[in-house]
């Protein structure tokens, strides 16, 4: 073992040490931010300098305390989104604005001033009935709709700007804004305020540019219920945060991170949602680096106006959040999101950071990972382990001791000798290997990806214009610095099948470390003054690092197939966007049901921040489960996004099959469960890639009207059809599953009992029972057989589950294409098909006309959940119009039709006639 590692190790092995990271007291911004509000920092804008360009509208703010105005830009977006820019007029220097993040399809739309008086500005799109209403003095911006303010800026006078200073000693005792440079200037309050300098522990962060923090509070009238920022081993909805303990947005390396903690953990996307009944509005922070958010609910209150009489007059005053976003470094670049349902707020924010790439199919099947598969053997006996004991699985993966002394795109020569042969073993059983790639490049003249980066200036610097180097892994590392667009495409190259040795097109990629986790860096990352392309400070940038890395590796995959394949890649740090890039999971987790508990709230709240494609280690990576956890952590996971087992080295195995026959069976029940919806899965994924809609839902998004679903996060919809709700705790004999919604009506998928909605229900639990809950009106297609992985299951038939509404219809969609390759995209070779239910017909239908498949499927199942008596015929019709009898069964108690040995084909236009 590494010394680098074991030190790692010896920190890790205990709880979080508190030590290593920084709670918010010990942020020199939040401190100098907090104290402002002592002082006269209010804003004016000054409406005489309102300029209107082509598409922005202009003017100059000013403080008392700082004489040197800002310019605010405002923009009007298309699908109903404002932004907001805040800059230095004439900054010393450039401030970073952070680039590759927004799509560059993005429109803008002329907003048209309106009359109001003389001390404010009222800006319109011109279509819709949203204003945005700009007081001069003090300066605040309402977004108005209806008459009424929905989310107000600055209106607790929050804007805080501090201007780029010039960097000499004197300048840091005397100079200055009042924001920046405080009256008392003696040495301890300099250190306090950490303006050119920063000390943390050993640490010291030398600021060469000082001082350059920006902060803005944000009011949501009438709202209490929020969510979003990822990522944090918190509750889904956001909690208030009382001084010293706000959300903090900072890319970290926390090995099994404390749960219920609003530290930051690895990747951030500074996006957040406000949801009432009725309206569902957003704010995007576009700014990658150190981002702090504090949220204080303020709630509705009822006050006489009169003291006197009995017919005193009452005012109801509206709830209200505050949000407070302070952010390091960079500019305001703020993008208002103004719905107002659930769902166009999902297809505004992926109008600005692009979908959920479309995942191939063969990702969404079950993956087995372990720290480490051991050698060429270990991966034959493992993967031979699941056809013994007849459970699916697609891919094995590889961690570090793959490689040769952690040096990546390489083969540890002893324990893999022949790659090759090790991926066409696997290939043969169409399965799939996942192997590491992490930033840090193992310092070594003699490995010719750190000889080659060095050689052309690849890797980020330290302040002294030297290579940066810090510990990981290898030992002393250099990292590559993914900002740089040359480096990207250089390092995409990497993934060409000549250049690293060993690969094939069933090898795909996961990055790990990438925050960047540096073991004896300042909280485990880097220092904020490491240099990267551009000249920018690593403090600009840190939150993006692992959004890059994910990017130029999901090229390289594209670019190795010549733009064919669809790429998978899985990253453990991420940003806003990273979804056009693959999927990332919850990282270090523990083997403890708190941690099974605690990763269903963090897979929602990616998920309503655009992540769709998520998932947590299944069985927890740190420590060894009880085999009831295990069991349980399956049935979850078969019901996420990103199914993957995962363990640290150090634990004990745990293959499915290890626990005894009943386990094996309990688990091989979960996964086989899942491989049976993978069309549902499947369809959901190309919907989140298309239109937007999360793969994994809160309730709030499908009852956005249901008061009672907005703080619900034990379980959760798959789609808009099944409701989940993991067992998450041992022993568990009963459970009380809330069905919402007062007209629907809900079926068990497994003993097909009814429910009505709108209630909790307590249903008895034995250790094979995943609650799934069918709602009434969906139609969820599945695969009838399983096989041993999603490559053998391609033409294996369909089977549809009706769950009928209230009225007796159901409607769903298939989706399907060749599961791998872009053609869907390019050359509409995919099959999208409607079924819809009502008055005893079940019509399947083209859904859209472009696309075209040739498809071997049929459909052989058809079940009708809720069909209140026994039909006397059932007949299928086909699209010649030829009409053929169906057996079936129906069960009287269930309220089942069963139809059974069908064969309609999936590609053609049918009929079932129900009588
Ligand atoms: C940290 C990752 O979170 C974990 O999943 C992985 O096994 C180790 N690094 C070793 O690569």
């Amino acid at each position: 073992m590494e010394a680098a590692e074991k030190e790692e190790i010896s920190v890790e092995d205990e709880a979080v040490d508190k030590t290593i990271f920084r709670d918010c007291s010990e942020i020199a911004f939040y401190r100098r931010q907090k104290q402002q509000l002592s002082k006269n920092t209010t804003y004016q804008a000054l409406l005489d300098s309102v300029t209107t360009e082509q598409d922005s509208t202009r003017f100059q703010i000013i403080s008392e305390a700082n004489k040197t105005p800002l310019l605010v830009e405002v923009y009007g977006i298309e699908k109903n989104i404002f932004r907001l820019k805040i800059n230095e007029e004439t900054p010393l220097k450039p401030r970073y604005e952070v680039p590759d993040v927004i799509t560059s399809k993005l429109r803008t739309v002329r907003l048209v001033s309106c009359p109001g008086d003389a001390g404010s500005l009222i800006l319109t799109d011109g279509k819709g009935d949203l204003k945005c209403h700009i007081s001069a003095n003090p300066f605040k911006v309402d977004l108005v709709s209806e008459n009424e303010a929905v989310i107000s800026i600055n209106s607790l006078g929050q804007l805080y700007f501090e201007h780029l200073q010039i960097p000499h000693k004197q300048s840091r005792a005397t100079k200055g804004n009042q924001e920046s440079a405080p009256a008392d200037t003696s040495q301890e309050n300099q250190e306090d305020l950490g303006l050119w300098e920063e000390k943390f522990g050993k640490f010291v962060d030398v600021k060469a540019n000082g001082p350059s923090s920006i902060g803005l509070d944000f009011s949501f009238h009438g709202f209490e219920h929020l969510y979003g920022i990822p990522q944090h081993a918190e509750s889904h909805q956001l909690k208030n945060t009382r001084d010293g303990d706000a959300y903090r947005l900072y890319n970290l390396d926390v090995y099994g991170y404390q749960i219920h903690d609003k530290m930051g953990i690895y990747g951030s996307v500074p996006y957040l949602l406000a949801h009432k009944q009725g309206k569902t509005v957003a704010i995007f922070w576009l700014n990658a680096s150190e981002t702090l958010v504090e949220i204080n609910t303020e709630p509705a209150v009822e006050y006489t106006l009169t003291q006197t009489g009995a017919a005193a007059a009452k005012q109801k005053v509206r709830c209200r959040t505050d949000v407070r976003w302070m952010s390091e470094s960079g500019i305001i670049d703020v993008f208002l999101l103004t719905g107002p349902t659930p769902s166009d707020i999902f297809k505004q924010y992926s109008s600005l950071t692009g979908t959920q790439a479309m995942p191939p199919l063969f990702s969404l099947g079950y993956h087995q990972c372990r720290w480490n598969y051991e050698d060429e053997q270990d991966v034959k006996a493992v993967d031979a382990g699941f056809d013994e004991h007849g459970i699916p699985y697609d891919v094995m993966w590889l961690d570090i001791e793959h490689t040769e002394d952690k040096k990546y795109f390489t083969w540890d020569k002893k324990r893999f000798a022949n790659p090759r042969r090790m991926q066409e073993l696997l290939r043969s059983k169409k399965r799939k290997l996942v192997v590491i790639s992490d930033p840090h490049i193992k310092v070594d003249p003699d490995y010719s990806v750190y000889a080659k980066a060095k050689e052309q200036g690849f890797f980020v610097k330290n302040p002294e214009g030297g290579d940066f180097e810090g510990v990981c892994w290898p030992g002393l590392s250099s990292y590559l610095d993914f900002t740089n667009p040359k480096v990207r495409e250089w390092y995409s190259g990497l993934f060409a099948f000549p250049v690293y040795q060993g690969s094939t097109d069933i090898l795909f990629i996961w990055n790990d470390m990438n925050e960047p986790s540096v073991f004896r860096g300042p909280e485990l990352t880097m220092q904020k003054n490491a240099v990267h392309y551009g000249n920018w400070e690593h403090r600009e940038l840190h939150n993006m690092y692992g959004f890059y890395q994910q990017m130029a590796t999901a090229e390289g995959l594209i670019r190795r197939s010549k733009g064919q394949e669809r790429p998978f890649v899985l990253s453990r740090s991420f940003f806003a966007g990273s979804q056009k890039y693959g999927a990332v999971w919850t990282g270090d987790n523990a083997a403890e049901w708190n941690y099974l508990k605690i990763s269903i709230p963090m897979l929602l709240t990616l998920s309503v921040s655009g992540i769709s494609f998520c998932g947590a280690d299944v069985g927890g990576f740190i420590g060894n489960p009880e085999t009831e956890l295990l069991v349980r952590w399956y049935q979850a996971g078969a019901y996420q996004p990103f199914f993957r087992g995962h363990a640290t080295m150090n634990t004990k195995r745990r293959e499915p099959w290890l626990f005894g026959e009943e386990y094996t069976r309990l688990i091989r029940e979960a996964i086989r469960e899942r491989y049976t919806l993978l069309p549902y899965l499947y369809s959901l994924f190309y919907r989140v890639h298309m239109s937007s809609e999360p793969v994994m839902r809160p309730l709030w998004v499908e009852f956005p009207d249901d008061l009672e679903t907005f703080s619900v996060d034990d379980e959760y919809m798959l789609g808009s059809a099944l409701l989940v709700h993991p067992i998450t705790e041992p022993q568990t004999t009963m459970a009380d599953i809330f069905l919402p919604g007062s007209n629907e009506v809900w079926y068990d998928s497994k003993t097909f009992a009814q429910w009505k909605g709108g209630c909790t229900v307590k249903i008895p639990v034995t250790l094979d029972t995943i609650p799934v809950f069918q709602r009434g009106g969906s139609v969820v297609p599945i695969k009838t057989s399983v096989g041993k992985s999603t490559g053998w299951m391609t033409d294996s038939p369909y089977g549809l589950r009706l769950a009928l509404s209230t009225q007796d219809s159901a409607e769903g969609e298939l989706y399907l294409d060749d599961g791998h390759s872009f053609q869907y995209l390019h050359q509409d070779q995919f099959l999208h098909r409607r079924f819809s239910f009502c008055s005893g017909v079940l019509i399947n239908r083209c859904a859209d006309e472009k696309g075209h498949y040739p498809s071997k499927c049929i459909v052989e199942q058809i079940l009708v959940l809720g069909l209140r008596k026994k039909p006397s015929s059932v007949t299928t019709r086909s699209s010649d119009g030829k009409v053929q009898p169906a057996a079936f069964t129906y069960h009287t108690k269930a309220s089942a039709l069963s139809l059974e040995k069908l064969s309609l084909s999936i590609t053609d236009d049918w009929e079932v006639h129900i009588r």
